[in-house]
């Protein structure tokens, strides 16, 4: 299998000098670090670390997803997941890297399977410009949601339902797969009364780390995906990172150099592919880093505000955007480039303008040398201002890859967590907003009429603050 691989030169004092983390740094956090690799294996398939499982676990699983999508690319000509959060970031983020970039513009005969869309919003305007661009009659929907209550996704639900009912009769049920919990919420009670084909996602693991389970496998199968090689890359990093030692260890290694940033005020993740099929793969990143680390309590009750927030950016396209504030502004990042030696695509740079020597000296190159050109020019300008970056490359973007680097990204998580002591798995932050929306929309529960009263407690806001 074809590895991705981290260098972090450009962390590290030998070539950032004092800005950079030295070998007694690393050396000092080796305690702490086998005691974070040690809580994670002991919790390992145990309460919300399922996900660990999930490399090793779904035979059947797979089985009935790979039956679900020949049947659906059989019989409809689009795919649409109505989820949001975990639900959505993943499917979206697997699509991105792993098919054609303009997948859904391809005629029929030129893509592996329906046309897939993602509706992780709910803008008054998104629903009705889908609507115009799908044929009920021939469009299955994917409603995912773990909980089984969230309401933006409950809501599409409703509204497709009663689209679905207008456009195809009693033949809504087949055009229905539910996505969600066993035993808990109401999508599954809901499933069960109309007879929909369920997936189930597996009780210890959240959203933000439910990518490699029917969240996201359904709708990768279903646009052509290899899904056993995805769960191949995520257990091959399982295996990879099965030591203690964080020289040994690439994710333990690189949870302790993020933790070590954060330490020294780096408390901003810059995720920064060099690819646009990795482009969402940020989007994914920063929900698992964002929603996993910013917590304001410890496991042991002790009050805290630790995180480091995540930014999306793509290379090239932000050098021209944010670099300026990469390269000048405050020493509070850390930029990771994601770098693909193999694109699926040459661009060779055909000759031309040849009385201009400057634009002429670019004819006879491709982009793929640039763009890699570009990539480098960018990592020596951070390294020139003093600023921490590091890179993870992927010889290829393929499915054992992107497994790797989903797999990767949820250990050094929960490492990383870990090394916090703070609860990684939870989200109790997010809970309290859904809670007050459905105060502010009037629902009448004990919990939901106690949150309007303590909302309507909050102080009015004052005029001149208003313009
Ligand atoms: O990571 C998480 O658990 C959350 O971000 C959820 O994915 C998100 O809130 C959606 O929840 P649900 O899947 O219950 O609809």
């Amino acid at each position: 299998m074809n590895r991705i691989r981290l260098d972090a030169n450009r962390m590290m004092a030998d070539m950032l000098g004092d800005k950079g983390i030295s070998r007694q740094e690393l050396a000092g956090m080796a305690e702490k670090a086998a005691s974070a690799y040690a809580q994670v294996e002991a919790n390992r398939g145990k309460g919300m670390q399922g996900w660990m499982d999930l490399p090793y676990n779904q035979g059947d699983v797979v089985e009935r997803i790979e039956a679900a999508a020949r049947r659906i690319a059989g019989e409809f000509d689009a795919f649409v997941v109505l989820g949001i959060g975990g639900s959505a970031l993943g499917p979206l983020a697997v699509q991105q890297a792993l098919n054609h970039l303009r997948y859904n513009e391809l005629p029929a005969g030129k893509r592996p399977g329906p046309r897939l869309y993602v509706e992780d919003n709910i803008d008054p305007e998104r629903m009705a410009s889908l609507l115009d661009v799908i044929d009920l009659k021939k469009t299955c929907f994917n409603v995912i949601t773990k909980s089984g209550g969230t309401a933006e996704t409950m809501s599409q639900y409703l509204i497709i339902l009663d689209a679905l009912k207008k456009a195809v009769g009693e033949d809504y049920k087949r055009h229905i797969i539910v996505t969600t919990s066993e035993k808990k919420g109401f999508l599954i009670k809901i499933a069960q009364r109309e007879g929909y084909e369920t997936f189930y996602i597996p009780d210890g693991v959240g959203g933000r780390f439910s990518e490699l389970c029917p969240v996201g496998l359904l709708a990768a199968a279903v646009t052509g995906i290899d899904v056993r090689g995805l769960l191949a890359g995520a257990k091959d990093m399982d295996e990879r990172c099965g030591s203690a030692d964080l020289f040994e260890n690439v994710a333990l290694f690189e949870a302790v150099l993020m933790y070590i940033a954060m330490q020294k005020g780096a408390n901003i993740s810059v995720m920064m592919p060099y690819a646009d099929s990795l482009k969402l793969m940020s989007d994914w990143y920063a929900q698992l880093w964002a929603e996993s680390l910013g917590k304001n309590v410890t496991l042991s009750g002790k009050p805290v505000n630790v995180g480091q927030t995540p930014v999306k950016t793509l290379g090239v396209t932000d050098q021209h955007s944010q670099l300026q504030l990469y390269t000048e502004g405050p020493f509070d990042k850390v930029v990771t480039f994601l770098k693909v030696e193999n694109f699926r695509a040459e661009t060779p740079i055909p000759h031309g303008c040849s009385d201009i020597p400057t634009i002429a000296f670019l004819g006879g190159k491709s982009h793929n040398q640039l763009i890699e050109a570009e990539r480098r020019g960018t990592e020596y300008a951070l390294l020139r201002a003093g600023r921490m970056s590091q890179t993870i490359t992927l010889p290829a973007v393929n499915a054992e890859t992107v497994g790797q680097l989903l797999y990767f990204f949820e250990l050094v998580t929960a490492y990383t967590g870990a090394m916090l002591e703070i609860d990684a798995f939870n989200q109790p932050g997010v809970e309290e907003s859904k809670i007050a929306a459905y105060a502010v929309m009037g629902y009448d529960s004990e919990i939901h009429t106690a949150k309007r009263e303590e909302m309507r407690a909050c102080p009015e806001g004052k005029p001149e603050y208003v313009f």
